[in-house]
């Protein structure tokens, strides 16, 4: 559990970024914060993975001060954070040694065991001895979510994973994060593509610092201009669905061909 207490932060010189934030991520739950760019999505992210001090206010990580220097260890083992831009994360030429670095780090035992095991969670078992700065933004970007994964972290941390991502490599990282999610695992991801939204079972909406409401998967839909006034794309075939169901029909939400979607359209109104 990560428990944030009267958080506030402003960066040194500048404005007031996080004013007086209380909230509880709970064991095995994936998270999604939305909100305009700007308003302190990737440092509130930082300051909860205990990369970046708040000004006031504390987190506690499983009960843990996530800023006492005597805990940073235990804290870096417990929260793994992935970044937007996968070149940024990148450190050696080699797979292998990319993914053992922050094992190396932290002096977890059983390196190889856990770099296959990462590396085929995110399906480049077969990129272990390629270089690492031949391989597609995706494949650096799983990469980067391997060295993560490696040192199993309990939380995982997600800033806008896939928004550098071509549609292809997207979706290789939505089927990580779907496998994450069958196993439980606790995720904070920041996105603004409602695909990863819709993986959530919390939504947090930041504006002016604060936390603006939380809403529940369920609700998703319930207010679509709030998504789109928090730079939420919806697209046309998902709009329609809304509709459709608001009329009474019971389409499920996922992504679909025209062929499928025209099909269950077909079915639901044929029922
Ligand atoms: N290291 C820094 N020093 C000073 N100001 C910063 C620093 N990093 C970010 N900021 C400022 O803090 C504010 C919040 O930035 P942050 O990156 O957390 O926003 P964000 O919601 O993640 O935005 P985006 O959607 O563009 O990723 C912005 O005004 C930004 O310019
Ligand atoms: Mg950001």
């Amino acid at each position: 559990m990560i428990e944030i207490e009267n958080l506030s932060f402003k960066y040194k010189n500048g404005k007031q970024i996080l004013n007086n934030i209380n909230f509880t991520i709970r064991d095995g739950e994936v998270i999604s914060i939305i909100g305009n760019n700007g308003v302190g999505k990737s440092t509130f992210l930082k300051i909860i993975s205990g990369i970046l001090k708040p000004t006031k206010g504390n987190v506690k990580i499983d009960n843990i001060d996530a800023y006492q220097r005597k805990n940073m260890e235990l804290i870096r083992k417990k929260v793994g954070i992935v970044f937007q831009n996968p070149d940024n994360q990148i450190l050696f030429n080699n797979v292998y040694d990319d993914v053992e670095f922050a094992l190396k780090n932290l002096n977890l035992d059983n390196s190889d065991k856990r770099i296959k095991e990462a590396l085929n969670m995110v399906g480049m078992a077969e990129y272990i001895n390629e270089d690492t700065f031949k391989l597609s933004l995706g494949q650096k970007q799983r990469v980067n979510i391997a060295s993560c994964l490696a040192i199993q972290p309990k939380y995982l941390m997600l800033d806008e994973p896939t928004t550098m991502i071509d549609s292809y490599g997207k979706l290789q990282i939505y089927d990580i994060i779907k496998k994450l999610k069958e196993n439980n695992q606790t995720i904070v991801f920041i996105t603004n593509n409602i695909n990863e939204i819709l993986f959530s079972d919390r939504i947090m909406v930041l504006e002016e610092g604060k936390i603006k409401q939380v809403f529940s998967k369920e609700e998703i839909f319930d207010d679509i201009s709030l998504l789109e006034k928090n730079n939420i794309y919806i697209p046309d075939f998902l709009r329609l669905i809304i509709l459709l169901n608001r009329s009474g029909l019971n389409i499920k939400i996922k992504d679909y061909s025209v062929e499928e979607l025209s099909n269950s359209i077909l079915k639901e109104i044929r029922k």
